[in-house]
Formats: C-alpha cells, structure tokens, sequence
C-alpha cells in the first residue's frame, strides 16, 4: 500500500481527506495521495511565482546541474517506479520498465538540447535597416501547468516537465488520478535531488473537482495538457490563459493498399492495436482496407491475435486490465453497437470485469459506433471499403486526426495517399506512434493544438526576447 502526498515549495502536503488509487488489476485500493483543497493548489501557484525568476537567474547550467540529478535519481529508482506504474495503471511491469528508460533518455536529450539552442542574430543590413544589429533569445515564459494523462504516467509527465523547468520556467504538475502515486513520488525524488523551493510543485486530487481550480489560476503564463477530446475542449475554454498546447486523443487508421507483403503488416497492426491493451493515444483504431485484401489479411490478423497472452501486469502479459470498469465498459459498449449493427468478432470478445480479451470486429461499418469512436481498449474494427479514394475518404471522415499509417509497396502511391490523409504524422509501411521522440509530435483537428516533441517542446515553453543594438 503505497502512501504519498502531494508536494508544494519542497514540503508534503497533508490533508484531511485523501484520493484513493485503484490497482486496475484487481480493483483494490493500492495507494492514497493528498486530496488538495483549492487554498493549497493557490499557494502552489503562489511557490511557482515567488520561485520563478530565481530559477532563470541562476542559469542553464546551473539548472541542468540540478535536474541532473534528479534525473540520475530517477535511473536509480527504475524499477520500484516501473513497480508503482505497473501497480497503479496496470501497465506489464517490461513496458513500465521501458517507459521509465525511454523517460531518462527525454531528460538526457532535452538538456543537450537545451545547451545547444542558438539565439536567432539578425543583420538589419540585410533588410534596409544597416543600423540595425538584433540577437532574439528563447526565455522561459514563467510559470506553466502540466497536466497528464495515465496511461504513460512518467513519461509524458516528465516530456512537459524536463523541457519547461530546464529553460527556466516553474510549475505546477497534476497527475492523473492514476499516475498520482508516481506523480508524487517525482516530488520526493526532485526534493531528494536538491531541486530549489517552488521550481516543482506536485497538486494532487480529483481532475473533475479540482482540475478548473488549477486552469483557471491567475498566476498561469502556459498550459501543457494531454488527454481526452472532452476534457481538452472544456479546459480551453475556462483557462485563464490561452498560451495552450493540447494533445488529445486519436482514431488512428491503418490503410492496407495491397497484399503484397501481409505478414509484415500484420505484425504491425496487431502490436499497433493491442500493446497496452489499447491504451495509447496512437494505437491503430480501425483498419481500412478492400474486400479482396482483407480477405488474405483477417486470418493473418486473427492467428497473431490469438497468439497474444491475456492476464496480469506482473507476468508481461500483452494485454491486461483496462484502467478501470468504466472504460471497460465504454469498449465493451462500442463492440456490443458493432455486433447488433451486424459486424461479426472474430477474436476476443469475452470479459471478466475489466479484463476484455483482444477483439478483432470485421465487417464494421460507417454506421456502428467503433468506426468513429476511441475505444482506448483492446477492440479493432476492420472497415472493408471498395477503393484507395473511399479509405482516404473514411479516413478524413473522422474528428481525430492524430496519426495514420499506410502499408503497400509503391512508396510513390502510398506517400500521394499520405499527402491526403489529415492527420499530424502519417507512418508508411509502420505502425503509427510517437517516437522517436525528438520527431515533432501532434495532432491536428480534435486530436490536438501545438506541438511536442522534445525540440517544439522546447520552443512551446519559451519565447523570443530581443535585443536590437541600434549604431
Ligand atoms: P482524461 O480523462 O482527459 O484526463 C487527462 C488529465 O486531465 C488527467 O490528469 C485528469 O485528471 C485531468 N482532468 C480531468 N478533468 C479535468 C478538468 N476539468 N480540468 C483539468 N484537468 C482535468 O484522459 P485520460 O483518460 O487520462 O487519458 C486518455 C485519453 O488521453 C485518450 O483520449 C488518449 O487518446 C489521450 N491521450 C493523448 C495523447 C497525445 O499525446 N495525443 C497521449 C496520451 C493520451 P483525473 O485523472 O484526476 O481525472
Ligand atoms: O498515448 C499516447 C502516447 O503519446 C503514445 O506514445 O506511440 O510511444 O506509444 P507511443
């Protein structure tokens, strides 16, 4: 039973009440953190303020000296903070394992790239204006929020928080509610680590009860969100500052152009669709293909698919318990649409509690609810349409436009359809997904606004100063 608090200006913060966590994998309650009352999320703004130009002051590489630490701290700990996220988000403990790598390596990078940023010199000679000498820096834009979703609890905490404090802004951090226990546990080690009072401040609580408390503070210079559509829409319009970047969910669409190498893409689409269990924001959400391809390409898809072990987080398993019942529910619902509307499951489609078995529906059309919507579970609808045009066509069809990935072998072909699909990246012949993760990353349409990746993260964190000598 893990017991952590929230963290404000370096102290834990005790409350009368606290948010317990929910191990997916058997329902019990395995954690508690802070329950933060709107006073104590006020005074982390107030600790992030006071601390701010401080922190800038003392420079790069004093800063990067300090969260080097932490970040060290964090390598240290790998694998009880691979424990806590297997524990809290049901996550199998290898893939915590390899977020919490994936996530040291962010940090390396992001302070190399840091070191490496240029000021922007302009010669006004160049532009009519010979007197003119101007050097335009990136510098913090103060304090920002984060806030992050729980299926990569450390990972994309971290990608908002590593870039946003080494370029000398302060924060304030909401974990999931699912992510809070590694959530507080990054402010134990960044206290451990000797970061400075009020630089990093971890507010724990309930999103729906606390989560317009934090957008709406004053004290706001930039917001970092990643998450759901619904939740992404309302924060924009009740924050208190419109400096945002959102990147929120995906209905990512495989497009098969020809048979001519199926094993490949299969193997692609199933760990595109399944690992995590389907949890990712770019896991491959629908499959769009002809009737003649998805012939050969289904029982390729069906024999993978059953090949894939169902159980517990502890053993690896490939796919585990969703997050909690209700999104079990939510998946179990999309299938049970699918099946009266006359799709036809082909694998899975069994399910004790949480724990849905790896669902193959075939046969889904533009009518049935799983063509449209993010189950964000393990269900993949296969969508059998007539032509290159009618996939582009359903493809585009959709709300989300966060990633695509095309498979065939005329590269020429598939680059033209990539050209047409309105989505931030599209992958040809490879399962779409965020890395590597100095790739620009985002989504355009409902799946987001602004873009991440460790560079543009960068660049989202500050902005420009200038200095024009004048001779
Ligand atoms: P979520 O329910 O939208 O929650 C995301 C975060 O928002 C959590 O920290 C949540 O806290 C908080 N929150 C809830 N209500 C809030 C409010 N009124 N104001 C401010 N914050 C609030 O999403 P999720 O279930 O954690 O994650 C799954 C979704 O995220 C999927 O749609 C997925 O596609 C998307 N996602 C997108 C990306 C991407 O990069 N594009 C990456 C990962 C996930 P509580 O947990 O306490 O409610
Ligand atoms: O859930 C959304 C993540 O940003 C996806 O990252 O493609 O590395 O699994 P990934």
């Amino acid at each position: 039973m893990y017991k952590f608090k929230a963290m404000i200006n370096n102290k834990f913060i005790e409350t009368k009440t606290q948010l317990e966590i929910i191990n997916p994998d058997g329902l019990e309650v395995c954690g508690t953190v802070s329950a933060l009352s709107k006073e104590q999320i006020n005074h982390a703004f107030l600790a992030a303020r006071q601390a701010q130009k401080r922190w800038e002051k003392l420079g790069l590489d004093e800063r990067i000296k300090s969260l080097n630490r932490w970040k060290e701290l964090l390598l240290e700990n790998k694998a009880e903070l691979a424990t806590i996220i297997m524990t809290e988000v049901g996550k199998g403990y290898k893939d915590a394992l390899v977020e919490v790598e994936r996530t040291v390596e962010y940090m390396a990078e992001t302070f190399m790239q840091a070191k490496d940023l240029q000021p922007l010199k302009l010669d006004g000679a160049k532009y009519g204006a010979p007197n003119k000498q101007a050097t335009f820096t990136r510098v913090a834009k103060g304090v920002g929020v984060a806030i992050s979703p729980f299926n990569y609890p450390i990972n994309l905490a971290i990608s908002k928080i590593a870039p946003a404090l080494v370029m000398g802004n302060t924060l304030v951090f909401k974990p999931a509610t699912q992510g809070s226990l590694i959530g507080a546990r990054l402010g134990e080690l960044a206290v451990e680590a000797g970061i400075p009072e009020g630089i990093f401040n971890v507010v724990t609580g309930r999103g729906r009860e606390i989560g317009d408390e934090i957008v709406k503070n004053p004290e706001i210079d930039f917001i970092s969100f990643t998450g759901s559509v619904g939740v992404g829409k309302h924060l924009l319009e009740v924050a208190s500052s419109k400096d945002v970047v959102l990147e929120l969910g995906g209905k990512d669409p495989a497009i098969v152009i020809d048979a001519d190498n199926l094993e490949k893409y299969a193997n692609e689409i199933v760990s595109g669709a399944f690992s995590y269990s389907g949890q990712r924001c770019t896991a491959i959400k629908r499959v769009l293909t002809t009737n003649e391809i998805a012939d050969q390409l289904v029982p390729l898809l069906v024999k993978k698919i059953n090949n894939l072990t169902v159980g517990k987080p502890a053993d690896n398993a490939d796919i585990t318990p969703l997050i909690d019942l209700k999104s079990a529910d939510f998946v179990w619902e999309l299938i049970a649409d699918a099946k009266a509307k006359g799709a036809i499951t082909l694998t899975g489609d069994s399910r004790v509690a949480n724990l849905i078995t790896p669902t193959l529906v075939d046969h889904v059309t533009t009518e049935m609810r799983l063509a449209w919507e993010e189950p964000f579970g393990p269900a993949l609808p296969i969508i059998r349409l007539n032509s290159i045009e009618e996939m582009i066509k359903v493809a585009n069809a959709s709300n989300f436009g966060l990633q695509a990935s095309v498979y065939g072998t005329n590269i020429d072909q598939a680059i033209e359809i990539a050209q047409q699909i309105e989505a931030g990246t599209i992958n040809i012949n490879g399962k779409s997904q965020r890395g590597p993760d100095q790739f620009p990353f985002l989504g355009v349409k409902d799946s987001g606004f602004g873009t991440q990746g460790i560079g543009e993260t960068i660049l989202s964190v500050t902005r420009y100063k200038g200095i024009v000598i004048n001779n």
